[in-house]
C-alpha cells in the first residue's frame, strides 16, 4: 500500500470521516479484511459477512496497531472512514491507489479465461519478477474484493502487477477494468464454467473478451489460439494482437512438446526470429498452453524471450491444490487438484494423471458444480472418459457425482470395483485405505464446494505418511 492521509482515503473511497481529527494520520500498513493480520499502519475493512460482522472487530483491529477502518457505521474505536457499500469503496479506493500508481509507470496485466487463470498467473508473476518488483500473490483473488486487495498491496517500488480477473456474469470483468484497467490483457480459454450462469460458451466469450475490450490503443490482447472463441476476440479489441499456441500460425508458440516422467512438460518457446528450451516444473501437459500465455504477456511487457524463457522453466507451483503431487512412504503417489472442477480442467487433470509413473490409475472425482442443465449428461460424459483415457479405477464421490461413476461403467469400468460410487468423503477414505497399494497414483479432484482436498490430506496424513513432495 503505498502511503495515504486518511484524508485521501476518504476522499478516493468516496467516505465520510469520522474520528481521527482533520485527516492527517497516515495510513502505512496492509488493508486487511481480517483483524487478525492487520498490521501496524495499517487499514482494516469492516465487512458485514454471512456469520461475521467485521464491525465487532474495531477494537481488535484497533489494538492491532491499524491506524483506521473502513465502515459502514461510525465507531469510536479508532478513526472510520465511514461508508454505504464497503465493496464498492474498496474499489474506488484501489482505483484511486492505481492510478497513480500508473502514473509512476505501474505494468498492469490482467487474466481471465475459465481455467488456469491463477496457474497463469502464478507463472506470469514469477515470470516478471525476474524483471523487476512485481506484485502477484498466490491464491485466486480474482474477484470485486480480491482484485482491490491486490491493487492496495502493490506501491511505487512496484513494476509489474499481475491481477486475475473472473467473472461469473456479463459486466464483471467489465467493472474489474474499472478498478485497475490493465495495459496487457490475456484471454486462456473459454469452456464451461459457471456455464449453469451464463446460458452458454458465447455468453462466457462475451464475459471474458471484455478484457480486451478495456485495453487501450497501446496495449497488448494475449490470445491463445487454440480457442477458436479467445482467437475471435480479436475484433473486439484497439490494442495490438499478440497469438500464443500450439498451431503453426500462433506468434509465441510451443513446438516439440513432451512430458517427462513426472508429467511436466519440455518444449521449444518459438518466438519470431528466436527460439529457446523450456522445461516446466509444474505438472500437467494443460501448463503449457498457461505457459505461452505468460511467456506472450512478459513479452509484451517487454522482456526478452531469452528471459522469459528462462524464467518460466525456473517457477514452480505457488497456490495450494492444483496438481500438487505427493509421494507417500509406502509409494502411494497422491495428486491433489482439489481446488476447483470443471469439464475442460477435469479432462486436463485426467490427462496428467495418465502421465504419471505408477501401477494403476485411480480417479477419486467428485462434482462438478453450477453446469445447468447438462450436468447429468456431462458427469456420464466425464466417467467414459476417464475409462478411455485408461483410468484404473473410478471413484465417484457424493451424491451430485454418481454419473462420473455410471459414465465410467458404461464404458467398460466393471462397476462396483474399477467403477464405484460412495456417499462422502468419509466412504472414500475408507474404501481407498483398504485399496491403495504401493504404485497406484490417485487424483483427488472435484468442484471447490465439495472439499476434497480434505480427503487427499487425510490420504497423505493417514499413517503419517508424509513422503518426499515431487511438487
Ligand atoms: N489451461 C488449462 N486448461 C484446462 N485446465 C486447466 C488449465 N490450467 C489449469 N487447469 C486445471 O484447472 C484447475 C484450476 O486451475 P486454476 O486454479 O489455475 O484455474 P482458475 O481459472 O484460476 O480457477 P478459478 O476460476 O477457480 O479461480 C487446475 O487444477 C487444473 O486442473
Ligand atoms: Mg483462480
Amino acid at each position: 500500500m503505498i502511503r495515504l492521509s486518511l484524508a485521501e482515503v476518504a476522499e478516493l473511497a468516496g467516505g465520510k470521516l469520522h474520528g481521527g481529527g482533520n485527516g492527517t494520520a497516515v495510513v502505512t500498513g496492509a488493508v486487511t479484511l481480517d483483524s487478525r493480520t492487520v498490521a501496524a499502519g495499517g487499514l482494516f475493512v469492516a465487512f458485514v459477512g454471512e456469520r461475521v460482522d467485521g464491525h465487532d472487530f474495531l477494537g481488535a483491529a484497533a489494538g492491532a496497531g491499524a491506524v483506521a477502518a473502513l465502515t459502514t457505521r461510525p465507531d469510536d474505536a479508532l478513526p472510520c472512514v465511514v461508508v454505504a457499500d464497503p465493496v464498492e469503496a474498496l474499489g474506488r479506493l484501489a482505483a484511486g491507489v492505481h492510478a497513480r500508481l500508473v502514473e509512476g509507470g505501474l505494468t498492469t496485466l490482467g487474466i481471465t479465461g475459465s481455467s488456469g487463470k491463477t496457474s497463469t498467473k502464478d507463472l506470469l508473476g514469477q515470470v516478471l519478477a525476474a524483471a523487476g518488483p512485481t506484485v502477484s500473490p498466490p491464491g485466486s483473488f480474482n474477484n470485486d474484493i480480491g482484485l482491490p486487495l491486490t491493487v492496495l498491496s502493490a506501491d511505487e517500488t512496484t513494476r509489474s502487477l499481475v491481477l486475475e480477473m473472473g467473472a461469473r456474469g456479463i459486466g464483471h470483468i467489465a467493472r474489474l477494468c474499472r478498478v485497475a484497467p490493465p495495459r496487457i490483457g490475456v484471454v486462456l480459454n473459454v469452456g464451461s464454467a459457471h456455464l449453469g450462469e451464463f446460458g452458454s460458451p458465447d455468453g462466457i466469450a462475451r464475459a471474458k473478451g471484455e478484457l480486451v475490450e478495456s485495453l487501450p490503443e497501446d496495449g497488448t490482447a494475449v490470445l491463445n489460439a487454440d480457442d477458436p472463441r479467445v482467437l475471435g476476440m480479436a475484433a473486439r479489441t484497439r490494442a495490438r494482437v499478440m497469438t500464443t499456441g500450439r498451431g503453426p500460425d500462433a506468434e509465441v508458440r510451443a513446438t516439440g512438446v513432451s512430458l517427462d516422467e513426472t508429467a511436466r512438460a519440455r518444449f521449444t518457446l518459438v518466438v519470431p526470429g528466436e527460439q529457446h528450451p523450456v522445461a516446466l516444473q509444474v505438472v500437467g501437459e494443460h501448463q503449457v498452453a498457461n505457459a505461452l500465455s505468460a511467456a506472450g504477456a512478459a513479452l509484451a511487457a517487454g522482456m526478452s524471450a531469452a528471459d522469459v524463457a528462462a524464467a518460466v522453466s525456473a517457477a514452480v507451483p505457488r497456490s495450494r491444490w492444483r496438481m500438487e503431487v505427493d509421494r507417500r512412504a509406502d509409494g502411494v503417489t497422491v495428486v491433489n487438484d482439489a481446488y476447483n472442477a470443471n469439464p475442460e480442467s477435469m479432462r486436463a487433470a485426467l490427462a496428467a494423471l495418465t502421465g504419471l509413473p505408477g501401477t494403476r490409475r485411480i480417479a477419486v472425482l467428485g462434482a462438478m458444480a453450477e453446469l445447468g442443465a447438462g450436468a447429468t449428461a456431462e458427469h456420464e460424459r466425464l466417467g467414459r472418459d476417464a475409462a478411455a483415457a485408461g483410468i484404473d479405477l473410478v471413484v465417484a464421490v457424493g451424491a451430485d457425482a454418481v454419473g462420473i461413476a455410471d459414465g465410467a461403467s458404461a464404458a467398460g469400468r466393471r462397476a462396483g470395483e474399477e467403477s464405484v460410487h460412495v456417499p462422502d468423503r468419509a466412504a472414500a477414505r475408507e474404501l481407498l485405505e483398504t485399496l491403495l497399494r504401493p504404485g497406484d497414483v490417485v487424483l483427488v479432484k472435484a468442484s471447490r464446494s465439495y472439499g476434497l482436498e480434505v480427503l487427499a490430506a487425510d490420504l497423505l496424513d493417514e499413517r503419517a505418511h508424509h513422503g518426499e513432495g515431487v511438487a
